[in-house]
Order: C-alpha cells, then structure tokens, then sequence
C-alpha cells in the first residue's frame, strides 16, 4: 500500500469538515487536510450544480421500477432511460430534465454488468458503489462535457494532469461504426498529449446499459497511481496501478431485441465516476479498501474476528485469504445494508435470489475464514449506516430491521448449511463407488437451498469425489434458457412502442391520448357503478415495429386513440380489458389484450378481427366488472395501508402493491412477522372501515402539489 502525498485541493471548495464525533479533521486554515467521502461527493454535486446549472437529483432505489430488463440499478442512467428514449411521460417533472447531476447507488452483481466475482480479490471492485454522475439531455455535447470533467479533476480536485489518460471509441468496421475522431480532436485541443489519447475497440469504449437499451461510443479517463513515466500501455491492461476513474458516454443509438442499433432521436451525454476509486486517487491509497469508506467497516470486521488487523494483500501474498475475506464482507454487508433499505430483501427470485447468495458469501467468509461467530455479519450494519447515512438517509433510518432481516436469514443459511451437508452424505453414501457426484442433485442443493454452486464443488471434492459438471451446466444453460424466453415475449409486446416511432408520432402531430374518460362513472342512487360510454378516432396504428395506415384480420398491433377510457397499468393497478366496436360494423369486436402508457400514448394491443385504419371511428367498452373489482381492491391496498401503520406504527413503510380483479398484493416492511392475533386485528379494523362505507375521493395531480398534502403517502414509481 503506497501512501501518497494528497493532493492540494482548491480551498474554495472546503469548508469546515467534521467526523462524527465532533473532531475537526479539516478546515480552510489547515493546509494538506485529505478529502473525505463526503467532501468529495459534495464537491462532485456542488461543481455541476454552481458551476455548471445542474439539477441536483436524488439517488433512486436500487430496485429498478418498471424496467425487467434490470435486476439492480446498475448505473446512475437508469432512472433517466425513459428521456433517453424518449418515452418519458410529457407531464412529469422528469420531462423537463436538461441538466442533472446525481450521486447514485449502484449494485453489479448480475446481469450484463456483474462485478461478483471479482469483489474481494482485487482492492476495486465491488458490487454495491456509489456513481457520481453528471447528465445532458439534448444539451450540451461531447465538447463541454469533456472541458467540465477535465477541469473538476485537475482543477478542482487538483488531480496532475500527466496522471491522467484519456481513451476514445476507434470504431468498429464490422459494423459500420467510425472511430470517434471529434474526441480525439476535443482532447487533444485540450492540450492533452497525444500519447495520452488512446483508442480502444467496443469492448472498452462502447457503454450499453445492458443487452437492450440506450447504448453509444464513449470516452475514459484514467489514473496512474505511480506517475512520472509513460503508462499507455497499462490502460485497460486490469493493473490496479493505472484505473479508469471516469466514463463519458455519447448516447447515440438504442440496441434493439434483435441486436440492431438504431440512432436515439437527440444527443446526450451520460457520465459516471465511481466515488471509491476517485477517493482512492484522491486519499492516495491504491485501493479503494484503505479510504474512509471501508477503513471503518474493516476495524469492525476486527473486532469480531479471531485473525490478525487487515493488511490489504492479494493474490500470492494473502497466504491464508484473511484479507480477501475482510474485503468481501466489507464489500458485501454494504450491498445488504443498501439493498434491504430499499426493499429488496434475500429471497428466492431474481434479485432477490442475487442478494440472498451475496449474504450466504459473507457468511461463509465471515464464519469460515475469519471465525467470527455467528451474528457478526448483522453487527456492521450500524458502520455501513455511519458512512454512508448522510448521504442517503434510507441507509440510516432503519439499521435494526436490516439487522433483523440479516441474521434472520444468516440462521437459516446455517441450518440449510448442516442440511445440505446431510444429502451430500447420503448421496455419497449411495453413490457406491461412483466418479462423479450427480449434477441434478448439486443443481438442487443450489437452487432450493441456495447453496453456492462452487461450495457444493468444493464440499463434494473435500470428500474425494468429482462433480458431474456437464449436467450441471446442461441445466443451469435450461434455466438461462427459459428466462431468456419469458424476456423475449415481454419485448415482443405491441405496446412497447420504441424510441423512433414515438418521435414519429410526435413529429406527426399526433396529439398524447386524453385519457381522462377513464374516470367518467357515477354512482347511481342503487348503488351500482354506470360507465360512461366513450367514442374515439384512430390516430395511429402499430404493428411489426413499424407505424402502419391499416392492419389486417389477425394481425396483432397497437392502437393510439385520440382519447380512450381504458385504464392503462399504473400505479400497481392492472390494465382494462375489453373491446372495440367499429361505427362502420357495430357487430364486429376488436378484443383489448393489454394496455399501456407509453410517453404519453396509451396503447392498446388488439388482434384486428377484421381490417382496422387510422381515421376509423370507434365505440369502447371496458369490461365494467373486471375494472369494479380492480377499484375495490385499489381502495383496499390504501385501507390496508393506513391499517397497517395505526396497528403497527410508523415503521411500516409500504413498498409497492398489486392489484388485480382476482386479487391484491400489498408489500410492506415491517421487523418481525405478524403474529396470529396482529393478523386478526388488522382484518376487524379494515371490516370496521369497510362497514363505515365513507367516500372515497380521488384525483390526479402533479406530483409536486401531491407531496405538500399533510398525512398523504406516496411511493416513488419511475
Ligand atoms: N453509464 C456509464 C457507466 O456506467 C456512464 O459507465
């Protein structure tokens, strides 16, 4: 670990900068004070918002919402991907977004961009980080995006520019895509040495969010953290002396299902730094481990541990793997901290199933390498809170629940921990002599104990027996197989209008679809619900990715109406069903599959029973008793709600719901499971309401007016 001397930091960034327990570490008088996290970061925020008119937005959750091609936010783009694209709703504040900076919560660990497997063996990868991020939205350009960075990190944060190189796309010719010469260019008017300016193929220099999504040609930044000597040829070359701090990216094109790239109808510019190893650069340390944001985390680790303080080797040198231990549960008890706070907890599915193998990780690692006992894992949270609180609030407010939630499913992993140890016997035992341990049966030791498959290897090799990976890997491809599938009939949905056609559709002067009607109904004096009927146009048609004038019988497309009273999914409440009649054929029904909005269109996928074209006037009919029932279960999830946190209290934080004809879901948080009697009062009180028949008032508004209503909850949705 080689200490360097810290830089000097331009003082009219800092002011005073206390640690938590009152100790002045820095102030303007004291000259080369290191920054800490939070001074960078908010040194990172203050620079693009003062200097540079940026809006300063929140970090969002870790759960994307309303994105399946996401298991976690991976980078501090995704909450924007709906401008990108341009099907952000017109009407929300996100709508107006031109200029933004953020610090975003990132997790990698599946996925496209999946850093697990390198977390604890280098000292920069992790898979929860922090993203400093500034964006453009058809604003500025390559230009000023590479002048802002430069100056934020020779100038502000007194980075020597000859530690730094810069990387630029050199092209593809495969497919059809030229070297980015205009970075070159902008680089080297910058005065950057041309030796420093390096061009790297798509591997390195072009960033795509994931397999879909908006993607384009981008520009690095890297740091030597040796200096004073010529490291191109380290760059990219995974040496943890020279590091890419910082990535620029030129979104320019939209990677279809099909592998196309289509060009996005506006230019932005999306960048991101990940604040550990700007940190490390900053701080003077090679690793990212021996900032402030781990150094805390791992003296904890100490304290529960039976082995000697970390001493941040690697590889070779970390003889008996302490210090690859003390690093994967620092990195890994951030990721849980981080995760739970925002609601997705160790489980059984997707991200879930992703959180619940990090933690069995740490446990491992925790119990078997550093022999801490059991519960040392859950005890760290409250120092994962101290770093990290200020800067995101969530972290901090409810350490004893993601303590709960921690050792909870710490016990249960060692339970299933001596189970699995016990079908690994008797299956050895049976096997009678056989090579090979039987892949099926590791297979489901993995999935339904969720044991790491590389630990059923290596408790299958302790007892002098190979595994069966062929059958392993047949059905781990079958099950890659099948979600791969279920994705792929999501994205061939008629709904799922792309970038290009929405700006059509807005280019063609067709109007957003007035979808207020959804709300005309009445209560008649005999307690029945009348809907009114609705009349609309076609205004365009969907159909094979494309804007068609006509569809034909049996075909399946997308219908843009003029207005509609079709209740699009929203808000956890499914989509309507029904039909269309056409004036022309009144006998003749057009089925509503599914509904969605979309950038201001609502649309309604229909298999055309006979020809249907833009002009055509139509009578809707929605299916009035499945949409009843979908509004008295909404009212339920909302009665329940505020049944929940009077019996309960206020730490029931609801964190999302569902609601069908048939039935609701409601997710909250909550420490311990409801016990039978909770369960019952909950029930008489929502009864009690229920009887008390009051009226239930609703309205759309802004979300900003919405927020400054006393006693109203929201839950943020993207
Ligand atoms: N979205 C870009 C990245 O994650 C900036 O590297």
């Amino acid at each position: 670990m080689a200490a360097v001397v810290p830089f000097r930091i331009s003082r009219k960034y800092i002011s005073t900068i206390t640690c938590t327990n009152g100790r002045r570490l820095y102030s303007s008088t004291q000259k080369n004070s290191v920054l800490t996290s939070r001074d960078v970061r908010r040194m990172f925020i203050d620079f693009f918002k003062d200097r540079h008119q940026h809006r300063v937005v929140p970090s969002s959750p870790v759960r994307p919402r309303g994105d399946p091609s996401l298991l976690f936010v991976n980078a501090g783009m995704n909450q924007f991907k709906p401008i990108f694209l341009g099907s952000v709703d017109p009407r929300s504040e996100m709508a107006r977004y031109r200029r933004v900076v953020n610090s975003q919560k990132c997790v990698r660990a599946g996925g496209k961009h999946n850093d697990l497997d390198d977390v604890g063996r280098d000292v920069y990868h992790h898979t929860f980080f922090e993203m400093l991020g500034n964006w453009s939205f058809g604003d500025y350009f390559k230009e000023e995006s590479c002048a802002m960075a430069w100056q934020l990190l020779t100038e502000v944060y007194g980075i020597p520019p000859d530690r730094l190189y810069v990387s630029y796309f050199g092209g593809d010719e495969r497919l059809g895509l030229k070297p980015d010469r205009d970075t070159q260019e902008i680089w080297l008017s910058m005065g950057v040495q041309p030796n420093r300016i390096l061009p790297f193929g798509m591997k390195d220099n072009f960033w795509e969010m994931g397999e879909t999504g908006p993607c384009g040609p981008c520009t690095e930044i890297h740091y030597d953290h040796v200096g004073g000597r010529d490291a191109a040829r380290l760059v990219n070359g995974d040496s943890a002396d020279v590091v890419e701090i910082w990535n620029l990216v030129f979104m320019q094109y939209n990677r279809e299902a099909d592998g196309s790239l289509r060009a996005l109808p506006q230019l932005s510019v999306d960048t991101g730094m990940g604040l550990e190893r700007l940190l490390a650069v900053l701080q003077g340390h090679r690793s990212n481990y021996d900032t402030d944001l781990f150094t805390p985390l791992l003296a904890s680790i100490h304290q529960c541990s039976k082995c000697p303080e970390y001493r941040g080797q690697t590889g070779q040198s970390d003889v008996s793997g302490v210090d690859m231990a003390y690093r994967v549960i620092a990195d890994h008890v951030r990721t849980l901290t981080v995760c739970i706070a925002d609601g997705v907890y160790p489980g059984m599915s997707a991200a879930e199933l992703v959180l619940r193998r990090i933690l069995r990780r740490a446990v491992r690692f925790s119990i078997e390498v550093l022999q801490s006992p059991p519960g040392s894992l859950a005890r760290l949270v409250p120092t994962v809170a101290d770093i990290l609180g200020d800067a995101y609030p969530e972290v901090a407010k409810e350490t004893e629940r993601i303590m709960d939630i921690i050792n909870e499913n710490e016990a249960q992993f060692l339970s299933s921990l001596s189970q699995g140890r016990r079908v690994i016997d008797r299956t050895l035992q049976r096997m009678d002599g056989a090579r090979l341990f039987p892949g099926s049966i590791a297979w489901s030791l993995h999935r339904n104990l969720g044991f790491p498959l590389d630990l059923v290897s290596l408790m299958v090799e302790e007892k002098g027996v190979a595994m069966d990976t062929e059958t392993l890997l047949r059905l781990a491809v079958e099950e890659e197989k099948l979600k791969t599938e279920a994705q792929a009939s999501d994205t061939q949905s008629c709904t799922q209008l792309d970038v290009l056609t929405l700006t059509e559709l807005q280019n063609k002067g067709v109007p957003f679809t007035e979808d207020s009607p959804k709300y005309h109904y009445s209560l008649g004096k005999d307690g029945k619900y009348a809907f009114l009927p609705c009349q609309a146009t076609v205004q365009a048609l969907y159909c094979g990715q494309a804007l068609v004038q006509e569809v034909y019988e049996g075909q399946r497309c997308g219908v843009i109406l003029d207005q509609t009273c079709f209740y699009a999914e929203q808000g956890g409440q499914n989509h309507d069903q029904g039909y269309f009649t056409q004036d022309s054929q009144p006998d003749v029904l057009f089925p509503v599959e599914k509904v969605q909005l979309v950038g201001g269109y609502v649309v309604h996928q229909v298999t055309a029973t006979e020809a249907l074209r833009k002009g055509d006037q139509l009578q809707l009919f929605i299916d009035e008793a499945q949409r009843l029932a979908c509004m008295v279960k909404h009212t339920a999830t909302h009665i329940l709600n505020f049944t929940l946190r009077q019996l309960l209290g206020e730490e029931v934080e609801q964190r999302g719901s569902h609601v069908t004809a048939e039935r609701l879901r409601f997710d909250f948080s909550i420490k311990k499971p409801l016990s039978t009697q909770q369960l019952q009062e909950v029930e008489k009180m929502m009864q009690d309401i229920i009887k008390r028949d009051e009226p239930v008032y609703a309205e759309e508004l802004p979300l900003l007016v919405a927020r400054a209503i006393p006693g109203l909850r929201t839950v943020d949705e993207q």
